[in-house]
């Protein structure tokens, strides 16, 4: 058992172990964002079919599937940050120069812009969980957002997304933070195949191109719900 816990602990204590966590999570967080995002447009599917779709995530299991989902979410989400923040620390002390001060280097505009877009991507999940999964502050867990599904009471997802989006501030809110999520997701997209050795100079721009391609799907799937809503009053 030791021997597990000693190469456990010498993968992590590695740069390069560290850097294949970030990108293992990175990709497992990707892929939630990709099906979360699709389930979202059910929405345009009309109630039934959200609601539908929300009320088997929160039964699936006798109700312990979503929290075994919760928990590798947060596990994931953890491990990327702590992962990230020590690389970030062990790249600084390996920088000074002689006279003891930093010198910019090529990857540090671009991985800068990483935390703050990545540190907005974790504001941003703390306030999505109080507005629709713990739905703080506002009546989502009231009796008006209950409704009759196959004679089942069940929670009104739907009405819940279009009052939620409804509103001009969160709704500025949320697309800011999905441009934000992309810009995110796109330089991720790439750097995990350079990470995980995949990407050659010939594949590089491929890969690139692809993170590109993958952000602007998510945006503009998200984009969408948040916009036929707020503007076009979808569902009102
Ligand atoms: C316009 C875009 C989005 C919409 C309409 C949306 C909608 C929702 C809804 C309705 C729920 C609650 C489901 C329930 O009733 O239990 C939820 C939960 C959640 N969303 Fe989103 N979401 C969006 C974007 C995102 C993004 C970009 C992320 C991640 C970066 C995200 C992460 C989560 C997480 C982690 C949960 C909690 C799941 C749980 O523990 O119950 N969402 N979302």
């Amino acid at each position: 058992m030791s021997a597990v816990f000693d190469s456990i602990s010498r993968f992590y204590s590695s740069s390069i172990g560290k850097k294949i966590l970030v990108a293992l999570t990175g990709a497992a967080l990707a892929l939630f964002v990709l099906g979360h995002m699709i389930g979202n447009l059910l929405v345009f599917a009309g109630p039934d079919a959200i609601n539908e779709y929300g009320h088997m995530l929160q039964t699936a299991l006798h109700g312990g599937g979503v929290w075994i989902a919760r928990i590798g979410l947060l596990a994931a989400v953890a491990v990327h940050v702590v992962a990230t923040v020590s690389l970030t620390k062990a790249n600084k002390a390996a920088r000074p120069d002689a006279y003891g001060q930093h010198k910019a280097q090529v990857s540090g505009r671009s991985s800068r812009i990483m935390i703050w877009s990545g540190l907005t991507v974790l504001a941003f999940i703390i306030f999505h969980l109080l507005h629709f999964t713990i739905r703080a502050g506002n009546d989502f867990n009231g009796a008006a957002y209950k409704t009759e599904l196959h004679g089942e009471t069940v929670h009104n997802v739907f009405k819940m997304v279009i009052d939620g989006f409804s509103s001009t501030p969160a709704s500025i809110f949320y697309l800011i933070a999905m441009a934000l999520l992309c810009s995110h997701l796109s330089h991720g997209f790439s750097s995990l195949f350079q990470t995980l050795g995949i990407s050659t100079d010939k594949t590089e721009p491929l890969f690139k191109k692809a993170g590109y391609a993958f952000a602007g799907l998510i945006f503009a799937g998200n984009a969408a719900i948040v916009l036929s809503i707020w503007l076009f009053g979808y569902g009102r």
